[in-house]
């Protein structure tokens, strides 16, 4: 397992400045370019889903790929339980369809996208365990008890929960509170932080004065809380400097250094830089803290619409 994995949300995007999610501008040449330069920084872990894009991030993903020999890079993809199909079994079906835009045989790590329905869609992984199409799973956006309950029905089998995969960052700590975090550690399964940088706004390069790109979806979710982040990213900012990198590098140095392996969405060749530094950045424990009280004071809730309550907090 790499430090960091790469998350490929956007690559389902069109490219287009302003147009999807993202809104970010991507090229055939420019994610080929990331593809290189993560490779040749041993960054090799890249995750996507069929709903980034409907198919079209892990499309773009193969294409990027192009050359490589298979057991140079890992895959990681979901099986979302909102797009499931009506067939005998959907999570093979959806899982068949998946490896053929990808262009392979076989997943590195296969995950339930959501707890939708955990009793009904877990046991569909076994087969797929068993065959080999999948090597490892995991599960994303499951609380502690829905975790439990995919692991004793893996359990049954033979198999276990692998790795969890849920959103965490400076500003949403909710799988920490929930003692997520601390289970992860004790049993031994890996715990993949996504949206670490908060889709850019975590990274110092947005601000009230340069907000996300006009026209896509994070810049709905994120613009209205940019000016009670400057604080805190201006902080990270200094941190970042004081050891040669950004906001961004300190924003995924914090994930590693809370014991998770953060997925960082990664647009442009230059990102990988960053992550480099980020790897070798060891933040202080005082560091951690006072980011954290920022964090806090920031007082903003970042949980996606897709996402579930980890934690609640007593009455
Ligand atoms: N399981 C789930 O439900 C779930 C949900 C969300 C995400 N994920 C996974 O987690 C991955 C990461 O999340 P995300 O892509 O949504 O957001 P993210 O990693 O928090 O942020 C990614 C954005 O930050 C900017 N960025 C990346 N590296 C940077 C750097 N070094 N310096 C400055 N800016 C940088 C880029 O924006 P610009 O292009 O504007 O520069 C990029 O699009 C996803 O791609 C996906 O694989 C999973």
């Amino acid at each position: 397992m790499p430090a960091v994995a790469l998350g490929t949300w956007a690559w389902g995007d069109s490219g287009e400045v302003g147009d999807g999610y993202f809104g970010s501008q991507l090229t055939e040449s420019g994610l080929r370019k990331v593809v290189e330069k993560a490779h040749a920084n041993g960054f090799t872990l890249w995750d996507t889903a069929v709903v980034y894009g409907m198919g079209r991030s892990e499309a773009v993903l193969a294409q990027a790929l192009k050359g490589y020999d298979r057991s140079e890079y890992q895959l990681s993809t979901k099986f979302t339980p909102q797009i499931a199909g009506d067939g005998e079994d959907p999570v093979a079906d959806m899982l068949e369809q998946s490896l053929d835009r990808l262009g392979t045989d076989y997943v590195d790590l296969y995950w339930i996208h959501n707890p939708a329905d955990v009793a009904r869609w877990t046991p569909l992984l076994i087969p797929l365990l068993k065959s080999g199409k999948i090597r490892h799973v995991g599960v994303s956006n499951h609380n502690l008890e829905e975790i439990a309950l995919a692991d004793q029905i893996l359990g049954e089998a033979g198999f276990r929960v692998e790795a969890v995969q849920n959103h965490y960052s400076l500003l949403y700590r909710s799988s920490e509170r929930a003692g997520i975090l601390d289970h992860c550690r004790e049993h031994d399964v890996r715990f993949l932080s996504y949206m670490v940088l908060e889709q850019g706004a975590l990274t110092g390069t947005y601000s009230p004065a340069n907000p996300l790109p006009e026209g896509s979806s994070r810049a709905v979710a994120y613009n209205g809380i940019l000016p009670q982040l400057q604080a805190l990213t201006d902080r990270m900012g200094e941190i970042g400097e004081d050891r040669g990198g950004s906001a961004a590098d300190v924003a995924t140095a914090w994930a590693i250094a809370k014991g998770t392996t953060p997925i960082v969405g990664v647009t442009k060749a230059g990102y990988i830089d960053g992550l480099v530094r980020a790897r070798g950045i060891d933040l202080a424990g005082e560091e951690i803290a006072e980011l954290e009280a920022l964090a806090d004071a920031a007082d903003v809730d970042t949980r996606g619409s897709w996402e579930h309550e980890m934690f609640k907090a007593p009455a």
